[in-house]
Formats: structure tokens, sequence, C-alpha cells
């Protein structure tokens, strides 16, 4: 046997075409989706993923405009900025893209984000929102989840879910998603006992741990859906063959760049699972996708305006 695999960008194409028409009649009502990207200092991983969210941007017809304050910024001067983005109505989403530096209070900041532009979905307001299933903004790599599993229409309701990750961006929304969407739910984490045990119970397998190729076959129940969230850069030859021996495309690759891109899952984990999620190319496109749909979504809700009834304005 050997899982079908969930095409992430292919899905994450529908959905910023859909971002797209919406942003258009937003545009035309004179009402431009309005992005602001903060990105403090010069974190590679990322400048990379701050570039390709306002690339994105610029595809779909958001505004966007990104503020870099120096690596030394203290948390005052950033409350500042974070607060004036706050105040500007043609702004309706915010990201601040973390990790932020050691002397940076995070927390402080990202309370700071009005909650109605929070398109991270980070603020207490919002986790509040999602525990309790009322309306609000979602973080995008768990929104993104589920559209993988509902565009690729994989049950939930019923299902064993088994959430390995207990992160505030990925763990514990995606548990609190898959609970709302009455899967029954379990959250592993490091002190978890048997964890290959509690992992094989699961029809819905969602690894969120952040260790090259950890979940092999023998954490997976034949014939479940996996979903990897791991990015993990590998440089070293040895760790690379004992995933990918034998696939020659990704050998050679890894020969011309000394590196590779690799998930949690180990590859191994396609001859026992019914679908699985590849990296890249799986999880990954999603999340930018998210946060577009995220950034339309809270203009909208900002405005009071449904795109139905733009077409009366
Ligand atoms: N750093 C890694 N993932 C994310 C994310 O989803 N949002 C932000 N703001 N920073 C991140």
């Amino acid at each position: 046997m050997s899982a079908v695999i969930l095409d992430g960008t292919r899905i994450a194409a529908e959905i910023r075409a859909e971002v797209a028409a919406e942003a258009k009649a937003l545009s035309a009502a004179g009402r431009r989706p309005g992005l602001a990207v903060v990105l403090v200092g010069h974190n590679p991983a990322s400048e990379i993923y701050v570039r390709g969210k306002v690339k994105s941007c610029e595809e779909v017809g958001i505004y966007s405009e990104k503020h870099t304050p120096a690596e030394n910024i203290t948390t005052e001067e950033l409350l500042e900025l974070v607060m004036g983005l706050n105040l500007r109505d043609e702004i309706d989403g915010i990201l601040v893209q973390l990790p932020l530096p050691f002397q940076i209070d995070s927390k402080k900041i990202l309370l700071a984000v009005d909650p109605a532009k929070d398109v991270d979905g980070f603020h207490p307001m919002n986790v509040g929102a999602l525990s309790t299933q009322r309306p609000g903004l979602v973080p995008c790599t768990p929104a993104g989840i589920m559209e993988i599993l509902r565009r690729s229409q994989i049950p939930v309701a019923g299902q064993e879910a088994v959430v390995i990750g207990r992160s505030d961006i990925v763990g514990k929304p995606t548990a609190m998603l898959l609970l709302n969407a009455n899967a029954t739910v379990t959250v592993c984490h490091s002190k978890t006992r048997d964890l290959q045990d509690v992992c094989r119970r699961a029809d819905l397998l969602v690894a969120a741990i952040g260790r090259a190729g950890m979940i092999n076959r023998d954490f997976v129940k034949p014939g479940a859906t996996v979903i990897d969230v791991g990015m993990n850069k590998i440089t070293d030859r040895g760790e690379f063959d004992s995933l990918f021996a034998g696939d020659a495309k990704r050998s050679e690759s890894f020969r011309l760049k000394g590196s590779a891109l690799v998930g949690d899952v180990h590859p191994q984990v396609a001859e026992v699972a019914g679908a699985m999620t590849p990296v890249p190319g799986g999880v990954g496109p999603l999340t930018i996708a998210m946060l577009m749909s995220n950034t339309v979504r809270a203009a909208r809700l900002r405005r009071g305006t449904h795109v139905a009834e733009l077409s009366s304005v």
C-alpha cells in the first residue's frame, strides 16, 4: 500500500484564488485589505518567511507594508510601532514575525496587537474565542491543516486524533480545531509515556515536533492520515541517508545544496499511512494562504462587510 499524497501546493493555490476574488471585490468598493508585517532583526529563516508573505500579498491583491526595526529595539519601542499600526484604518492585519530577540517581552507585544487585526490568531482574546467556539481569527498553520483535511474529504468527526506537540502556534490550536470539529483529541509532548502506543491509536496523526523523521512506521496505524508540520533543515549526510536512501532525486539535490528540508515524519510512513502530507509541499504552503485568507477576513469583520453585500455598496 502507498499513501495518497495530500498536495498542499495545489490546495494553497485554490485558496489564494478564492482570496484574490474577495480582495478584488473589497478593493472595488474602496476597501482594499492591508497587511503590515513586522520583522525585527535579521533571522535568516524569518527573512525568507516574510519575503514569501509580502510576495503572496502582491499576488492576491492585498496591500502590504514591511517594518524592519533593528535587532536591538526595546519592548517599549516595538509596542509603539504596533500601537501605531493598530490606529491606522487601512491596516487590517498586523503580523509580528516570531521569534523576537531575547530582550523583547514577546507576550507583551502579542497582547498589544488589536485582536481585530491579529491575523496570526495569537492574542489571548482570539485564543479564547477559538476555545469557546466564538468567531475570531485562527492561527494560520492549524487553519491550513483543517483546510487540507476538509478539501481532501478526510472525515474528522468521531475520529481518533493525536497531535504531537503542544506549542501555542501549532499544537494547541490544532488540537482545539480538531476538537471543535468533533474529533476525539489527544495532545502528546516530551513527557508523554508510551508515545508510540498513543500515536498508533490515531486515525489522524499530526506531527509538530521539530525532529527530522522521528515519526516512523511504528507510530502509525495502517490507513491513518498523517499531517507533517515539521520543517527541519538537515546537513548531515548520514542522517540524510537514514531517511532517503535510494531516493536519487533528493540525493542529488542534497549533494548540490549540502542540506535538505525534511519533516517530522519518516518517508517510510508512506508504506503504512492511508494519506499523508509531503515536506516540502504539504502544510507549508497553506500557512501563507491562510494568512491571506485571515487578512481578508479581518478586513471584512472590521468593516462589518460581507463580500456578498459589496455588490450593493
Ligand atoms: N514564526 C514561525 N511561524 C510563525 C507564524 O505563523 N507567525 C509568526 N508571526 N511568526 C512565526
